[in-house]
Parts: C-alpha cells; sequence; structure tokens
C-alpha cells in the first residue's frame, strides 16, 4: 500500500507534471501596478514562472476588457505557453519567448489551435509590449505587455469570458527548443511536452487608477 502510494508519487515526478502553484499580489515597482500573481513551480521546483494580471475595476464578466499581463520564465525555455480558456484547442493562447537581441527582448505571439496541431496566427487578440517590466538577466527572461481581446472568444459559436472578479482556468505548455525564427511572432513553434494547468485568480489584479498608470507606459520599439 505505502510502496504503491510512493511508486504514484515517483510516476507523478517523472512525468515532471508535479507543479505547485502559489497566488498571491504583487505591487510591481516597475509599473506601479497591483498584480494578481499566480506562481507556478514545476520539474521538482528547481523551475518557475510567473503570470501575472491587472485589469481596470470597471471591467464585468460578458466584457472583453483589456488586461495588462506580465511573466516571468526562466532562461532556460525555448517558448512558453498559455491558454487563457484552460486547454489547448478553441481559446487564445499567448505564446512568449525571450528575445535575440537587447532591442527585441522579448515575443509575444497570439495563436489559435482548431486541433492538436501547430496554432496558427490569431489577430482577434493582440499585445503591446511595454518598456517597463520587460527585460531579462541570466536566470530569467520577463515580459509586461497589454492583451487586447484575451479575455472572450468564441468557442464554435459560442462566447466564452473570464470573469474579471473570479477564477479561471489556465493551460500552459512549455519547450526546451527554441522557435525556429526567434525575431518573427509567426515562427514555426516546436512541439511541447506534457501539458499543465492552474487556476489564476483575475480578482486581486483589480487597479484603481488602471487606465492613468498605463498611459503612462511606454510602448516598446
Ligand atoms: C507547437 C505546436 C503544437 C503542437 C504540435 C501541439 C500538439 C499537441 C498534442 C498532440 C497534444 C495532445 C497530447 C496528449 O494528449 O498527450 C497537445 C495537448 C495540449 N497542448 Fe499542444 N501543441 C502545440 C502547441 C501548443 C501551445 C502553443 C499550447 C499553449 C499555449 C498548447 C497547449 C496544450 C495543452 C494545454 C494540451 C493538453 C490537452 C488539451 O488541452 O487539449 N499546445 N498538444
Ligand atoms: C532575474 O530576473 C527576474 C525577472 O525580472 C527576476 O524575477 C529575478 O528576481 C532576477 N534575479 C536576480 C538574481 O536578480
Ligand atoms: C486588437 O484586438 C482588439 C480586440 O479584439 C481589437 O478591437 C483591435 O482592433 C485590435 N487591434 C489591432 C491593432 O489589431
Amino acid at each position: 500500500m505505502i510502496a504503491s502510494l510512493w511508486l504514484g508519487v515517483l510516476a507523478l515526478l517523472l512525468r515532471g507534471v508535479c507543479a505547485v502553484t502559489i497566488r498571491s499580489k504583487y505591487n510591481d515597482p516597475d509599473t506601479g501596478l497591483t498584480f494578481s500573481w499566480s506562481y507556478e513551480e514545476y520539474i521538482l521546483s528547481t523551475s518557475y514562472f510567473s503570470f501575472r494580471t491587472a485589469q481596470a475595476p470597471e471591467a464585468q464578466n460578458g466584457d472583453n476588457y483589456d488586461i495588462v499581463l506580465q511573466i516571468v520564465a526562466p532562461n532556460s525555455i525555448g517558448w512558453l505557453g498559455l491558454a487563457f480558456g484552460g486547454s489547448m484547442v478553441n481559446n487564445p493562447l499567448l505564446v512568449a519567448w525571450k528575445g535575440p537581441t537587447t532591442a527585441q527582448p522579448a515575443l509575444i505571439s497570439s495563436r489559435w489551435a482548431d486541433g492538436h496541431n501547430t496554432p496558427k496566427a490569431y489577430p482577434e487578440a493582440n499585445y503591446t509590449i511595454y518598456k517597463q517590466g520587460t527585460k531579462s538577466n541570466n536566470t530569467h527572461w520577463q515580459v509586461t505587455a497589454r492583451c487586447q481581446g484575451c479575455t472572450s472568444w468564441s468557442n464554435k459559436g459560442s462566447p466564452k469570458y473570464i470573469n474579471p472578479k473570479g477564477a479561471q482556468r489556465i493551460a500552459w505548455a512549455f519547450s526546451t527548443s527554441k522557435p525556429s525564427q526567434p525575431a518573427n511572432v509567426n515562427s514555426a513553434i516546436p512541439y511541447h511536452g506534457t501539458p499543465n494547468y492552474f487556476n489564476h485568480e483575475f480578482s486581486t489584479g483589480s487597479n484603481t487608477n488602471y487606465v492613468t498608470t498605463v498611459q503612462k507606459l511606454q510602448v516598446l520599439g
């Protein structure tokens, strides 16, 4: 009984799916925004990434409201993908990777998958990367961007919404290999390893001064 329990735990660890999510609030010195912060530890807790979101208090469930998001990810990954609807197919996919030059520190590609194959471009959601909060060091890279079109979409004609006053299941996946054209958001991207999931609390990212704070940020590039 005990032995089989340990074998089960071992099997989980070997699959690398034993991710731990820590949910918190993050007061960001770079942008002045307060983010809802999901901190995701994975691969025997040796790696982590952070996903953070902020929105205006006026955002309502049923709106296609803007968010500012922030991602911190290890230099060791080739790309990180986040699926706003909690699965690969029929929802907005964000694919981010570290850029090839200091002038292009990070890229975010807006994608959509109709099936379990390479996602195509998804122009209904778009990303504006900000200078503030976009940087890297020896271990991690970070990107801060506004997304228009990430909080609502149509799944085969059925409208879907992220409730800004609640939690949402987000799916994620990554590859250790880089996109073949790292300077191009339309690059081909290699297949990922085992996907994973976490519940992200959007309500914590409500910012009273959202509009004025975001207006002060400078667009990169
Ligand atoms: C690069 C091209 C991609 C290919 C060829 C691909 C292929 C696949 C395949 C074959 C599966 C099924 C695997 C299984 O059931 O064991 C799968 C599952 C999954 N993929 Fe991808 N994928 C790609 C990109 C992405 C991206 C960019 C994301 C997220 C942003 C993503 C998220 C997921 C998730 C969450 C699952 C779990 C099952 C599901 O939710 O449908 N994939 N993928
Ligand atoms: C490296 O950069 C990441 C992303 O900005 C940051 O979270 C981390 O604390 C930094 N590490 C060090 C040692 O400064
Ligand atoms: C970005 O997406 C939003 C929401 O779908 C849309 O209203 C806007 O026109 C898009 N902007 C660009 C430049 O594509």
